[in-house]
């Protein structure tokens, strides 16, 4: 029986467990997946440990996604752009991170809009600039598009992103000053909220959409609530909005098929156990 788990600290709120589950059922497979809470001066202990308990490896969230970086034997090239590591997993005798988050977000768009969206988007805004903005910035920079601006409160922090994944990219990653937004939102056919802001108990994301291109999709990874003030007013100004539940889901699937040996489907089933739970 294969077994892998979601390690964090504190692991009670993650959602990982619903979805892992929900496809070991649906697959009829013999495994499971398992909540574990490593006190952060365990957690070395835990990853050297890991695969001797029983382990074939398992998913890593809040906050050892760095130390997990730092820990692994070896990484995929996508784990060493963004710098930090969601899934684990034991290969000739070592192990390997990845991160799959920027997987998830584009694997969502993939299924959201269709394939071969990215011909339409020349162009991409990225506000915020913490984990999820590098993972989002280091998925968007394997698609054809021309530029991606990062845009945060804090500008330092935006500029880091783009000194760290410029390197050999083929899109070009600038920063946007938070207040200059007014400038680069009528050139930014793809506009994604990586920010806290707009999550339930916290103030909305307030943007001026009317001078977005008319074309322009409006994505946000806030999940909680599904729609958010963000897409609620993209959707006011009729532009196609993608949600956040999605890249939640999509991020699973690189690490199930490798722990499990099945390549899961996000489906309408998978999705409504998870809005149950929202
Ligand atoms: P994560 O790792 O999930 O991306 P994070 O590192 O805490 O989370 O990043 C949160 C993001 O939300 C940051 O870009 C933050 O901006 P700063 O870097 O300036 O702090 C952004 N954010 C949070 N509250 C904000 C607010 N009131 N206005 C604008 N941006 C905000």
């Amino acid at each position: 029986m294969a077994k892998a788990f979601v390690v964090g600290h504190p692991i009670k709120h993650s959602r990982s467990p619903l979805i892992h589950g929900h496809w070991l059922k649906a697959y009829g497979l013999d495994g499971s997946y398992e909540r574990i809470d490593v006190a952060p001066v365990n957690f070395g202990d835990f990853l050297a440990s890991f695969h001797e308990r029983g382990f074939a490896g398992g998913n890593v969230t809040l906050p050892y996604k760095e130390a997990a970086y730092l820990g692994v034997a070896r990484r995929t090239e996508r784990a060493q752009r963004v710098g930090a590591v969601n899934t684990l997993w034991v290969e000739d005798g070592v192990i390997w991170g990845d991160n799959t988050d920027a997987l998830g977000f584009i694997g969502n768009l993939d299924a959201s809009l269709g394939t071969g969206w990215e011909q339409d988007v020349e162009t991409a805004l990225v506000l915020g600039a913490g984990g999820a903005a590098r993972a989002v910035v280091a998925g968007l920079q394997d698609r054809p598009l021309k530029r991606i601006f990062v845009a945060n409160r804090t500008l330092a922090k935006a500029e880091d992103i783009a000194r760290d994944l410029r390197p050999g990219s083929a899109v070009s990653i600038e920063t946007s000053p938070w207040e200059a937004l007014g400038r680069v939102i009528p050139h930014a056919q793809l506009i994604v909220n990586t920010t806290s802001l707009g999550m339930t108990g916290q103030p909305p994301l307030t943007i001026d959409l009317s001078r977005a291109p008319r074309n322009a999709v409006v994505a946000d990874i806030v999940y909680v609530p599904l729609e958010t003030p963000l897409l609620a007013a993209a959707a006011a100004h009729n532009l196609r909005t993608v949600d956040g539940l999605g890249m939640l889901l999509h991020q699973a699937v690189p690490g199930f098929r490798r722990w499990f040996g099945v390549t899961p489907e996000v489906t309408p089933a998978l999705r409504a156990v998870i809005l149950a739970d929202l």
